[in-house]
């Protein structure tokens, strides 16, 4: 792999305490070209600009997915990625729904692996600091034709970022607009599906919502998923989340909450989750928490959801569910607590 340090680090101009989620980037990106049916030229270089065509057919035809992790660092200086492997999966199965070609998993981890030992410094210690990591696909063939392109690009940038402290999250149930249809693009992290959210969520804003809960684009009567967040809703103390069917994304924070609330004791049922069953355990008091899980936040509590022109607030509990699920997985993330499920793995630093 080509490495090609910058002359110039950016880090000592960066204010490590006040960061804007996703708006700085580290000093270095990971690129590979995919050029006559093959992925070429592995190289770590100074974070820049791109080139591209006008033509490049991700500008017209979105032809694009993505992934989000996140790099840790623990109090030893040992650096640190939760279930990177499944990322890699699964931006490999967002490509192949969008006609991209997989990305090998061996140059995946290495190009992490270099990337993250170049910009290591960038990793600051201590709980609620980590770096975000940004892996993305994109068509780049200059063609203005409806079809896949035969040019992508792989890159993965890097931004450091403090926990995601988004305040209160209130929710409004969607019936009008849909994210995902059976058959669509929902359980891929496909950029259009993105793009197509953003409308609806500035309407929501506008009523007062933080967010979108959707629900199934057929009936509009199960609940699926939230901005970048899968949901959970706690009845008395059974923890209730929907099936990962082809409309929802298969979240990693998802899956590691479910696993460890089982492991806990907790009693989780997955299966489809009706508007109306919420409502109307909203109404009768049995609702206790509801909260969403994504890299970005963990585990978020979720304090009001609204309902065709009404709103329920969902007062904290003691004892929550999503304090003790966030505590557990942070603690797995930093290299504070065993990991008895092998989700951990050290990015080993090579000292230049
Ligand atoms: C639409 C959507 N749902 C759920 C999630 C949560 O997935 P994960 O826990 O893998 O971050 C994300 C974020 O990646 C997302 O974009």
């Amino acid at each position: 792999m080509r490495i090609e340090r910058t002359s110039h680090s950016k880090i000592h101009e960066i204010d490590f305490d006040n960061l804007s989620f996703g708006e700085i980037f580290t000093d270095h990106m990971f690129v590979c070209d995919f050029i006559d049916g093959q992925w070429v030229d592995p190289r770590v270089v100074p974070y820049q600009a791109l080139q591209m065509h006008p033509s490049a057919s991700v500008l017209h035809y979105g032809q694009a997915v993505f992934e989000g992790m996140k790099a840790y660092k623990d109090d030893d200086g040992k650096v640190w990625l939760f279930r990177p492997e499944d990322n890699h999966a699964r931006i490999n199965k967002s490509a192949s729904r969008l006609a991209i070609p997989e990305f090998p998993k061996e140059l995946f981890m290495n190009g992490l692996s270099e990337l993250l030992n170049l910009d290591s410094d960038w990793i600051k210690a201590g709980l609620g600091n980590s770096l975000y990591v940004r892996p993305f696909v994109f068509a780049n063939q200059p063609a203005v034709s409806a079809t896949a392109s035969n040019q992508y690009q792989f890159i993965i940038i890097c931004a450091p970022v403090k926990s995601y402290y988004s305040g209160e999250v209130n929710v409004l149930v969607s019936e009008k607009y849909s994210r995902a249809a059976s058959g669509g693009v929902g359980y891929a992290k496909a950029a259009g599906n993105y793009a197509a959210s953003f409308y609806p969520a500035q309407l929501a804003n506008k009523e007062g919502y933080q967010q979108i809960i959707w629900t199934d684009a057929s009936t509009h009567e199960y609940l699926e998923e939230s901005g970048t967040m899968n949901v959970f809703f706690r009845i008395n103390d059974k923890l209730i989340t929907a099936p990962t069917t082809d409309t929802i994304l298969d979240g990693i924070t998802r899956k590691s909450v479910i696993q460890i609330a089982q492991d806990a004791g907790i009693d989780v049922e997955v299966r489809p989750v009706k508007v109306a069953e919420i409502i109307d355990a909203l109404k009768d008091g049995s609702l206790k928490e509801v909260f969403g899980s994504g890299t970005a936040v963990v585990v978020s509590p979720i304090s009001g959801i609204g309902y065709r022109g009404e709103k329920f607030t969902i007062a904290p509990v003691e004892d929550s569910y999503a304090q003790k699920l966030k505590n557990s997985i942070i603690d797995i993330q930093y290299n504070r607590a065993e990991d008895p499920y092998g989700w951990r793995k050290e990015v080993v630093l090579v000292t230049a």
